[in-house]
């Protein structure tokens, strides 16, 4: 299968389930690479844990063309043709993200097209929302607004803080991104024309 970098910038929990997914024989992805902006990120460690190669293309002090010929190098370098971005919290311009139109996916901790952006889980709480998820979409210049291409939904309940609505969230997260990414790999879903086309599961989650 194609040749994915995983992009992160912290925990890395779903590059974690994205390596555990593909560990599979039948994966129809291999994950060749990890890459972080931050050299600090806690996610670098356990990929090198699990033998995936690991690479820091530091974002901090640089001008932002400078960072993004450095990360397509980096990929270019590794051979890489999908780029999965799980919890990288670098927006990217849009010659890059155009670079790689129908190639790049990301994971976002609602159900867009609400709650884009930061602080989404708080956001939903104050919006008094009942239903809440993640969303695995295309990556295209407008920051989170790419064509979706999976979905899972949970409860938001009475009682709910924060962090528990964010747990609930990240185990939904960490069970969508692996199916996602496999059916984009394989070629079960593609974009087309600005959107996604082919054999779209349905709707996954807790309440539908
Ligand atoms: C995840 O919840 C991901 O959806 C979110 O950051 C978290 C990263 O966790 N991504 C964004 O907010 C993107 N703007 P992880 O590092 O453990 O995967």
């Amino acid at each position: 299968g194609p040749r994915v970098a995983v992009l992160i910038s912290g925990r890395g929990s779903n590059m974690a389930a994205l390596l555990e997914a593909a560990a599979a024989p039948d994966y129809p992805a291999e994950i060749a690479l990890v890459l972080s902006n931050r050299a600090d990120a806690a996610g670098l460690a356990h990929a090198a844990g699990r033998g995936v190669p690991t690479a820091v293309v530091e974002s901090r002090g640089r001008p932002r063309e400078a960072f993004e010929a450095a990360l397509q190098a980096e990929l270019a370098a590794h051979d890489i043709e999908l780029v999965a971005l799980a919890g990288f919290m670098r927006v990217l311009t849009e010659g890059f993200v155009r670079a790689w139109e129908g190639r790049m996916v990301n994971i976002h901790p609602s159900l867009l097209p609400s709650f884009p952006g930061l602080d989404t889980h708080a956001r939903a709480l104050a919006a008094g929302v009942r239903l809440h998820g993640c969303t695995v979409h295309l990556v295209t210049p407008g920051v989170d607004e790419g064509p979706i291409i999976a979905q899972a939904a949970v409860p938001v309940l009475p009682e709910d803080t924060e962090a528990e609505l964010a747990a609930r969230v990240l185990a939904e997260e960490h069970r969508l991104y692996p199916a996602a990414l496999a059916w984009l790999a394989s070629g079960r879903v593609r974009l087309e024309e600005g959107r996604v086309v082919g054999t779209l599961p349905a709707a996954t989650g807790a309440l539908i």
